[in-house]
């Protein structure tokens, strides 16, 4: 089945793509605006786009009702930083409680139960129940159209909960570490069915594939 997806409405268009790309890691952003205060919302239509220096990118939509900017675009717009927290089973139930559509001056993470600290080498405050953050400044900002921007961010500085991070590896444990993913709507999926695979080399291939 061939789909001219540009053809679709814009809600036809996000539930292909966002039921497609899935599982999407889930980034709990938190912001700060000099008059709304704390910030803390999640966004799935996030990854990393690099490692040197860190790269990592979100999509931000308008809101659905009356298009207007989301907290976190505007705070992300005025002053370019923010903190991107991975969300694992412990802070699921959290993270969910922070998309709630709060007014602007309310702490999404007070609401949540969550705790903030100072971050490091920003003023966003980070979530210390996470198991991992990401203190970030804005590379650069993109408009794709009215309402969707794209921010592209670098990693400053990083912060991993204790004991998830292998010293031999410089891996962090995926026996320990339980990121969950984001299918689509209200589904999501845990990340604990590992496998592996090794990419053979050339000359093995040739070797178990002869002509
Ligand atoms: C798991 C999950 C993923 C989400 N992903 C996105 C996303 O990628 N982009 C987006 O604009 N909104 C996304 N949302 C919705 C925002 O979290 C929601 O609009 C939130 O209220 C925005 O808060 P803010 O106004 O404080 O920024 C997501 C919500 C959930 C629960």
């Amino acid at each position: 089945m061939q789909i001219d997806i540009n053809a679709m409405s814009q809600d036809i268009q996000y539930k292909l793509i966002a039921s497609t790309v899935v599982p999407r890691p889930i980034a709990l952003i938190s912001t700060f605006g000099e008059e709304t205060g704390d910030n803390a919302a999640p966004f799935s239509f996030f990854n990393v786009m690099g490692e040197n220096p860190p790269v990592l990118v979100v999509g931000l939509e308008t809101r659905r009702h009356d298009k207007s900017l989301k907290d976190t675009t505007i705070n992300i717009m005025k002053n370019g930083q923010f903190v991107i927290h991975l969300v694992d089973e412990d802070l699921g139930e959290a993270m969910n409680i922070c998309a709630i559509d709060f007014p602007p001056q309310v702490n999404e993470v007070d609401m949540a139960g969550l705790t903030m600290v100072p971050s490091t080498l920003i003023k966003p405050k980070r979530i210390v129940q996470a198991p991992v953050a990401f203190e970030c400044e804005k590379i650069t900002f993109l408009q794709i159209s009215p309402d969707r921007n794209i921010v592209v961010g670098k990693v400053v500085m990083m912060h991993v909960r204790d004991g998830l991070f292998d010293p031999e590896t410089y891996y962090i444990n995926p026996e320990k570490y339980h990121p969950i993913g984001r299918m689509f709507g209200q589904l999501y999926t845990r990340t604990r069915d590992h496998f592996t695979m090794t990419v053979p080399s050339y000359d093995d291939w040739q070797k178990t594939h002869p002509k």
